[in-house]
């Protein structure tokens, strides 16, 4: 501060230079300022006589740059000793508490947390955690119509026309800094089938989707879902056997087909959400044996058997025919058991741990941060959404300021990156843009 008070500048009229420090007395708002004895300026009410022109600026809080003197450095610091403080701002008052409040003794605390919290700078300073539109990807739904079909429960969520909505939907993702999207397909009904064949048809809406966005964007980044469940019949992840058991084997074997031809077509990382033993090292296995030794695996590790996923199932018409999940998914009172899954996916040669649910399941995400050191994505899925959205919608929460606050809670649970629908919304709110 004091360097740009008193410079050492010698730019200025010599006449200003040679003016002597003791004819400083400045005013400022009703009260003039004078060096006291004990060489600390203090102030008293302003005289009515007009204050000679002083020596040094003014300083003001919200003044500009005070103008240059141009004396020298030996000729401010004599000046202070001699007793002439230059002028700066008075010490300010004590600001006053409500009438009523009570005299304390204040406590003998040797830490007081609050003082890194006090202004806005000092908590951006230690701010532990940040967030970046690198940091989501965008699901989005896909279908084979031309129109885009609105989801009723995910309000701003669409069914995307592959050819039309989806393009214009990744353009404005990429605008704001979202260059990774993750594909989930709305299979027609008639392509269904008890083993999901259409899964790993080079032709198929998936496979087509992701050579055609290659084509437009070749530098976006674009992660599949493997899993049978938008082509299976029964609407399971895996081949249901007559009794009702999904079969694990036999669905690997069906998933590893999918992954490679999702990688012919040209993605950069394969996602198997099915939750079956042993799917990622065949997939590795199949990868590279067909020659994409450079496809990332993201696993679910630890995929819960949610309700959470209501909403997705509705996008994709995708609820199971019988039964629930809970012989393949997570029972959600498990904790432990996410450890199993992350040794056996670390050793099978996942790239990428995720956790899904994301915000109902943050110590998760904390458990496997601090027990690998593999990147982890977290899921925010589609019920954490639309709660989100239906709360903001009902005017009971800022949907806005939950929606940051719940991505920023993932990051702080130690997810490197979050797969989220309001990837766009928050990256333009990072962006500084309002819809
Ligand atoms: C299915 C799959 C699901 C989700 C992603 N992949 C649903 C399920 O397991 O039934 C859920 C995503 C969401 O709810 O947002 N393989």
């Amino acid at each position: 501060m004091a360097s740009t008070i008193f410079s050492t500048s010698s730019s200025l009229p010599t006449a200003v230079k040679g003016l002597d420090c003791n004819t400083y007395k400045p005013t400022l708002g009703n009260l003039r300022f004078i060096a006291s004895p004990n060489k600390k300026s203090i102030a008293v009410p302003s005289s009515s006589s007009p204050a000679p022109k002083p020596l040094f600026p003014v300083v003001r809080a919200t003044s500009d740059v005070p103008v240059k003197t141009g004396l020298s450095d030996a000729e401010c610091e004599a000046a202070v000793v001699a007793g002439n403080v230059p002028e700066a701002p008075p010490v300010p008052p004590t600001p006053l508490a409500p009438a009523g409040t009570p005299v304390v003794p204040s406590l003998p605390l040797s830490r007081r947390p609050r003082r890194t919290r006090r202004s806005p700078a000092l908590r951006a300073a230690f701010q532990e955690t940040s967030i970046s539109p690198a940091n989501f990807v965008y699901p989005l739904f896909i279908h084979e119509g031309e129109e885009d079909t609105p989801i009723g429960a995910m309000p701003g969520c669409y069914r995307l026309g592959w050819r039309h909505g989806l393009l214009e939907e990744v353009a404005k993702a990429r605008d704001v800094g979202v260059n990774s999207i993750v594909l989930f397909p709305k299979v027609p009904d008639a392509l269904k089938t008890p083993t999901g064949d259409e899964a790993y048809n080079d032709y198929g809406l998936v496979p087509r989707t992701i050579r055609m966005l290659k084509d437009k964007f070749p530098g976006l980044v674009i992660y599949t879902d493997v899993a049978l469940d938008p082509y299976s019949s029964d609407g399971h992840d895996g081949i249901v056997r007559e009794d009702g058991v999904i079969m694990n084997d036999e669905t690997v074997h069906q998933l590893c087909k999918q992954a490679v031809a999702q990688a012919r077509a040209g993605a950069d990382v394969v996602s198997p959400s099915d939750m079956m033993d042993g799917r990622v090292g065949a997939i590795r296995g199949a990868l590279d044996d067909a020659g994409f030794q450079h496809v990332l695996i993201m696993s679910y590790t630890a995929k819960y058997a949610s309700s959470f996923y209501g909403p997705f199932r509705e996008a994709l018409d995708s609820n199971p025919r019988f039964g629930d999940k809970k012989t393949y998914q997570m029972n959600p009172a498990n904790y432990r058991e996410a450890l199993v899954e992350v040794h056996e996916d670390e050793s099978e040669g996942a790239d990428i741990l995720l956790v899904k649910p994301g915000l109902p399941y943050l110590h998760i995400i904390r458990q496997i941060r601090d027990n690998s050191p593999l990147p982890i994505a977290a899921y925010q899925v589609s019920g954490e959404y639309s709660m989100i959205k239906a709360g903001g919608i009902l005017k009971m929460i800022d949907e806005e300021k939950v929606m940051m606050e719940s991505l920023l809670c993932l990051r702080r649970a130690g997810a490197d990156i979050i797969l989220t629908y309001f990837a766009l919304q928050a990256a333009r709110c990072l962006c500084g843009e309002k819809r």
